[in-house]
């Protein structure tokens, strides 16, 4: 991530994404994680670009108060935004508290921070489509997940690579080209399913397993 773009999520204004907030793929990726923790009864969860934690606060949240959740680690590349959500976390705890044995852990991170097999389930929303390159990243964060990984694309990847870059921010809003995505997908021994929204934001969701999930426990 180079520095300008950290810049730019840090200063980014207080109704970042607000008008992305009731966006449909985040309710259907929440329903699959909770799909996910009924088989055992809870799943630990990992989301990597969090933002303003819509996802978390909105979706995620019942989750945890449930217990099918049973902790939440976050990584986002902006100290802005983890500061962020933290203060609308302990806001949201106030209002909604979670039992005393539920976790919430905001991290200052990115990719290189990820260790393999880190929690259950890995869900990432709007990310990949702002790096510079896709693989490596890409390659982390499944390496993240013992059980599933959720990539939640609003730039969903499509024949052919289309790359933008606004300059005066310096943010990289990029549409991977599809097979390119796949091939990092076939090294790593995934399978994978997709689901395009049909209404617009038309996001489409990867839900992807690794050859190795679930014989980890
Ligand atoms: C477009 S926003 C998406 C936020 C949120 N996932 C959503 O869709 O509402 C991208 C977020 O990813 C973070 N980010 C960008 N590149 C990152 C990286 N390499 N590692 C960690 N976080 C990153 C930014 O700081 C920002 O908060």
């Amino acid at each position: 991530m180079s520095t300008s773009t950290v810049n730019f999520w840090d200063s980014a204004p207080d109704r970042f994404l607000e008008d992305d907030r009731a966006n449909e793929a985040r309710c259907v990726a929440a329903a699959a994680i909770a799909g996910e923790a009924g088989k055992r009864g809870k799943v630990d969860l990992l989301e990597v670009g969090f933002g303003p934690g819509f996802d978390l606060l909105d979706h995620l949240w019942p989750l945890l108060k449930s217990g099918r959740i049973s902790s939440y680690v976050g990584f986002d590349g902006s100290v802005g935004m983890v500061e962020r959500l933290r203060l609308a976390v302990q806001a949201k705890a106030v209002e909604a508290p979670l039992p005393k044995t539920r976790k919430v852990d905001l991290r200052h991170g990115t990719f290189a921070d990820l260790e393999p097999d880190v929690a259950d389930v890995a869900y990432t929303k709007a990310l990949f489509e702002h790096q510079p390159e896709f693989a490596g990243p890409l390659r982390s964060f499944i390496r993240a997940a013992r059980k599933l990984a959720i990539i939640n694309w609003y730039r969903p990847p499509a024949t052919a690579e289309l790359r933008d870059y606004d300059a005066a921010i310096g943010v990289h809003s990029i549409t991977w080209r599809r097979a390119d995505v796949e091939r990092v997908l076939v090294e790593l021994g995934c399978t994978w399913t997709t689901r395009l929204m049909p209404e617009r934001p038309c996001n489409e969701l990867w839900f992807v397993r690794r050859a190795d999930h679930g014989r980890r426990g």
